[in-house]
């Protein structure tokens, strides 16, 4: 009789946010909303809903028609949504992003936020020809700032930081 096969590792990839990511969106966001509240702002209850999350969808797909927001999923071999990535305020400066990423609790710590964000500094460079990155950071979100050093960010001086516990992270692409 034939051995079983090993359980193969779940791939994950990532693609642009659609319309259609409704209902899939809501899901992730609800799941994990505590996680994500220890770490980042909270978002308006008033998001945590089909309806709630649709405009959202509509105002960032409104924000890459515009050319000014470029938003990510990442999906698992599923089409699980596990994570979301997005480059924000495109060209507010000239030339520069601010990035945003969360991943799900329980496929943390598995290279998926490394991998998005190599995805946004890719797409910063290659789609929108921009030459700087910028990312805000809560001082206690060690995992996080571990993900922007590895991808080359470096901290900036507190004078450049914006006040309260937040850290200003910058890449020159
Ligand atoms: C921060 C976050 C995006 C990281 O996602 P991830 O997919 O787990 O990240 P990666 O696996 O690419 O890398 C995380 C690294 O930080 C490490 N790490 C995580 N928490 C840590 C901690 N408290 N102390 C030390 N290292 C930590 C992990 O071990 C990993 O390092 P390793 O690959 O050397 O083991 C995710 O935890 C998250 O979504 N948090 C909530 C939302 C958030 O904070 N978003 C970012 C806002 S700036």
């Amino acid at each position: 009789m034939p051995m079983p096969m090993p359980h193969p590792e779940p791939s994950f990839h990532i693609r642009e946010l659609t319309e259609v990511d409704a209902e899939a969106l809501l899901a992730f966001e609800i799941e994990n909303r505590e996680w994500f509240e220890s770490h980042i702002e909270a978002r308006d209850p008033g998001f945590y809903s089909v309806q709630g999350v649709s405009e959202h969808i509509e105002d960032y797909l409104s924000g890459l028609a515009a050319g000014t927001w470029h938003p990510f999923i990442i999906e698992d071999a599923s089409a699980r949504i596990v994570g979301r990535a997005n480059l924000k305020n495109i060209h507010t400066p000239p030339q520069a992003a601010e990035v945003g990423y969360r991943v799900a609790r329980d496929a943390g710590g598995r290279g998926l936020a490394t991998l998005a964000l190599r995805h946004l500094i890719q797409q910063a460079r290659e789609r929108w020809g921009l030459t700087q990155l910028i990312a805000y950071v809560y001082e206690e979100n060690i995992g996080s700032a571990k993900v922007l050093d590895r991808c080359g960010f470096a901290r900036a001086t507190s004078d450049e930081s914006p006040t309260g516990s937040e850290r200003r992270f910058v890449r020159l692409l």
